[in-house]
């Protein structure tokens, strides 16, 4: 039984005030808090080490390079991955697909398939390559409440296919796309799959062995990892076959001057990948962080959010100004309801209102598009509108929801009655 009460105690942002008001947190789906033992596991890298790790031989680099390899085997072992040269250490989400468009091998006019619902991220890396690397990109339509379109994507697939690259869980709608069986269409068609996990990968147990998923991308500072550190998950065989991204040091085995030509020699994975001095202490917290999740349960966290996620999105719908974006079935979404309320242009108003006062509070929440704006033009909303959004994870409470509710009944009683 998980006591999610004393949960709360670890998080010490949560006890913070600022201007002598509480912090009601509801913006985890763009960064979550920092547990204690995250925090901790920095401290001792830059407070006992400080050292390169996997470059110099000296007592400190060695514990600083145990330290990394066992994170790594912590995040492999956390998704099911079959080694630890599966997991490559990334800045972010963005960088792991920036990785995937520059390092994947494509041939002429082949084709890859997205989605209007994904993130920015999701798809700009591969239309910045398309030119030069006479790429076509197609996208399968999401519907208006932001659930997969399978069968328009089913017509879209073909021979011609080299990558899908799909948002798994939606930051926009919270829906969850059926990955699986994504996967075995696609892998029907010879095409690859590259999932979009930072808003899934916190919230529900990733097992890239079921999923069969080709790539996976993660950033951990949604999952209450350290910001600025995330992974690339890739099947072994492909990530060998691809070519580097990101190159220099580390990443070479030798590097000859032959007869004026440079000719270097590149490492397997993942090493490959990882250009320059790492972030040491970030990979560190990333394994405390999965240690946390881990002692908690993904199955836990992913059951409480249920419950959590449909009184959000109850609480919300109680007010009859307030139009909620995505599926109206709660069970259909997860973590997060992002919405609009009648009268109010725009919604930073709205975050900026919760954030003020709110008998004694300060309600945390995301206004603007997130990064989606195709899917915002997509149901008819201009992304300087944008939709507010509150969202939620492990430290979050029934009364947090409350408090929520209640502050926007105060609002709509300002600007609608
Ligand atoms: N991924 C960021 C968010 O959803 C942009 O807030």
């Amino acid at each position: 039984m998980v006591n999610w009460t004393q949960i709360r105690d670890d998080f010490p942002t949560l006890k913070r005030k600022i201007d002598d008001k509480s912090i009601v947190y509801l913006d985890s789906a763009c960064n979550s808090l920092k547990p204690q033992q995250v925090i901790d596991a920095l401290c001792y890298y830059y407070t006992n080490l400080g050292a390169c790790g996997g470059r110099s031989i000296h007592s400190l680099a060695r514990e600083t390079t145990e330290l990394r390899d066992d994170a790594r085997e912590k995040i492999a072992k956390h998704i099911n991955a079959r080694n630890t040269n599966e997991i490559i250490w990334v800045r972010n989400t963005t960088e792991a697909i920036n990785l995937i468009a520059n390092a994947l091998h494509f041939e002429k006019g082949q084709e890859i398939i997205t989605t209007n619902l994904e993130h920015h991220s999701g798809v700009l890396p591969f239309h910045k390559v398309m030119g030069r690397k006479n790429l076509k990109l197609k996208i399968v339509e999401a519907d208006k409440s932001g659930l997969f379109d399978i069968e328009d994507f089913e017509k879209t697939i073909n021979k011609n296919t080299r990558l899908i690259s799909i948002v798994h869980t939606s930051n926009t709608t919270g829906t969850t796309a059926p990955l699986e069986e994504i996967i075995k269409i696609a892998h029907d068609y010879g095409a690859l799959v590259l999932s979009d996990d930072a808003q899934y990968f916190p919230h529900k147990k990733t097992d890239v062995q079921k999923s069969d998923a080709d790539f996976c991308a993660v950033s951990m500072h949604k999952a209450l990892g350290p910001s600025g550190i995330g992974f690339l998950y890739g099947k072994e065989h492909l990530l060998k076959e691809m070519d580097s991204f990101l190159v220099g040091g580390d990443t070479i085995e030798d590097v000859k001057y032959i007869d004026g030509k440079v000719v270097p020699t590149y490492l397997e994975p993942p090493h490959k990948f990882e250009a320059g001095l790492q972030n040491y202490a970030g990979e560190i917290g990333s394994g405390a962080a999965v240690d946390y999740l881990d002692s908690i349960g993904m199955e836990n966290i992913e059951a409480r959010e249920h419950i959590l996620t449909e009184k959000l999105q109850k609480a919300l719908e109680s007010i009859s100004s307030i139009n909620t974006i995505g599926p109206k079935d709660p069970s259909q979404r997860s973590g997060l309801v992002a919405f609009q309320m009648k009268n109010i242009e725009t919604t930073g108003d709205i975050a900026n209102y919760l954030d003020s006062d709110v008998e004694g509070n300060k309600i945390m929440i995301r206004a603007g598009a997130h990064c989606t704006n195709p899917f915002h033009y997509h149901i008819g909303i201009t992304p300087s509108t944008g939709t507010a959004r509150a969202s939620i994870y492990v430290y979050n409470n029934e009364d947090d929801i409350k408090l929520l509710k209640d502050a926007l009944e105060d609002l709509d009683k300002i600007v609608n009655s």
